[in-house]
């Protein structure tokens, strides 16, 4: 597939070295970076840095000899598969509120028929300035986005909102954009991730070795490709995603009222939580004291979370996960039935180079019509794709 074309605009604010950053994360990611920069953007960071990063020319002066003969803010503006302004300072914010195009970078905005994304960045009362609050909701009406800018010291020694994002997360928002497939726009999709816990006294209690990966692997996917993703996720060492409504949970209770407020209205549910089964009879509010004698805890049945959806289910298409020892197919087949679901991923987890914490799992999917596909060891990622890839294209 050919590169796809990012134009970056830098404007003149502190965090203007930061978009070297990002730059550099693009490149990474393997994109072709084009950089326009403002005038009062080069009193920050030269051009030569920017140029040296993304290996392209960088345009400052609108009136500059062009290098090749074309119209370089058409021409840009054109080539654009997504333009992403790091940092966007109020001052360019509110030029393209007004339609001001007065230079090669709100020229370029104004041409481009491209995603803007702007990363927004300055000082705390600039931002909170009702003026560009409200010219920010006037671009979001336009179809513009903006990643928040968050809170920290600034550079003029204040402290709050106003510090750019993560370069990371910059990266990340435009790599999203750009995904190849975005066959799920208006697609509901809730997914469910990670153990629950089951307390035993305020200290204490038990849970499984679930760690959430598979889980947050299908609902980045789900977004990528243009969903709208419901995230209910037990305990886990995991950085929220982006984009996606995370709803954290601890119990197996707190799960099943957190899924079932959402259910009605989703098109996919993805159940690839690890939900404990069990959980103690009685709960003991106070710290349990150690004695001589040995302790015994008695472990009642926990809601079937999926075998209440299963029994709810109407037009929604119903994914579980089975996480077998021995026979794998046989068992992932009979769940697959007693749960009334429309297909189920199986992996052997005593496979010992994928499974629980790992980033790679080696899966096999199987339809309610008997179909099966049995996939090699891959990344979890990538798990989530061919998943959604058998569900989209209804393949089996
Ligand atoms: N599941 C659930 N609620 C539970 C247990 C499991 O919703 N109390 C879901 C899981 O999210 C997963 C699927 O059911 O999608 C796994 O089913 P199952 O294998 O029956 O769960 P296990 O507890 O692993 O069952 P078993 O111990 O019989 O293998």
């Amino acid at each position: 597939m050919s590169q796809k074309n990012i134009v970056v605009g830098v404007t003149g604010g502190i965090a203007a070295y930061k978009a070297l950053d990002v730059i550099s994360k693009l490149k990474k990611k393997d994109y072709n970076v084009h950089v326009i920069m403002t005038r009062s953007a080069t009193e920050f960071v030269t051009p030569l840095s920017f140029q040296s990063l993304s290996q392209n020319m960088v345009i400052t002066d609108m009136f500059a000899e062009p290098k090749a003969f074309e119209i370089q803010h058409i021409s840009l503006a054109k080539k654009a598969d997504l333009m992403l302004i790091v940092p966007a300072t109020a001052n360019i914010i509110g030029k393209v509120t007004n339609g001001i195009a007065d230079d090669m970078l709100s020229t370029t905005i104004m041409a481009t028929t491209a995603p803007v994304v702007f990363a927004l960045a300055m000082n705390t009362n600039m931002y909170k300035n009702p003026i560009v609050v409200e010219n920010i909701e006037k671009l979001k009406n336009h179809g513009y986005s903006f990643i928040s800018a968050e809170s920290g010291r600034l550079a003029c020694g204040d402290v709050g909102e106003g510090k750019l994002a993560d370069t990371e997360l910059i990266a990340d928002i435009a790599e999203s954009i750009l995904y190849d497939t975005k066959d799920m726009i208006g697609k509901k999709v809730l997914v469910t991730a990670g153990p629950t816990i089951a307390p035993i006294d305020p200290v204490r209690f038990i849970t499984n070795r679930s760690t959430g990966k598979m889980g947050y692997a299908i609902a980045e996917e789900a977004r990528d490709r243009g969903a709208e993703v419901t995230l209910v996720s037990g305990p886990c060492n995991i950085k929220k995603p982006f984009g996606i409504n995370l709803i954290k949970v601890n119990t197996n209770g707190e799960m099943l009222e957190a899924v079932l407020n959402k259910f009605e209205s989703q098109d996919i549910i993805v159940k690839s939580a690890a939900v404990a089964d069990y959980k103690p009879e009685n709960y003991s509010s106070k710290k349990i004291k150690k004695s001589e004698d040995d302790l015994r805890i008695n472990f009642v049945r926990d809601n079937d979370i999926l075998m209440r959806l299963g029994k709810l289910k109407t037009s929604q298409v119903l994914v579980g996960f089975a996480a077998e020892s021995n026979d794998v197919i046989e068992n992932a087949k009979s769940k697959l039935a007693r749960k009334n679901l429309d297909y189920i991923v199986a992996n052997d987890i005593t496979s010992h180079d994928t499974g629980f914490a790992s980033d790679e799992n080696r899966v096999t999917i199987i339809a309610r019509n008997g179909n099966t596909v049995q996939y090699d060891k891959m990344s979890k990622r990538q798990v989530a794709r061919n998943l959604f890839n058998l569900i989209n294209e209804k393949r089996i």
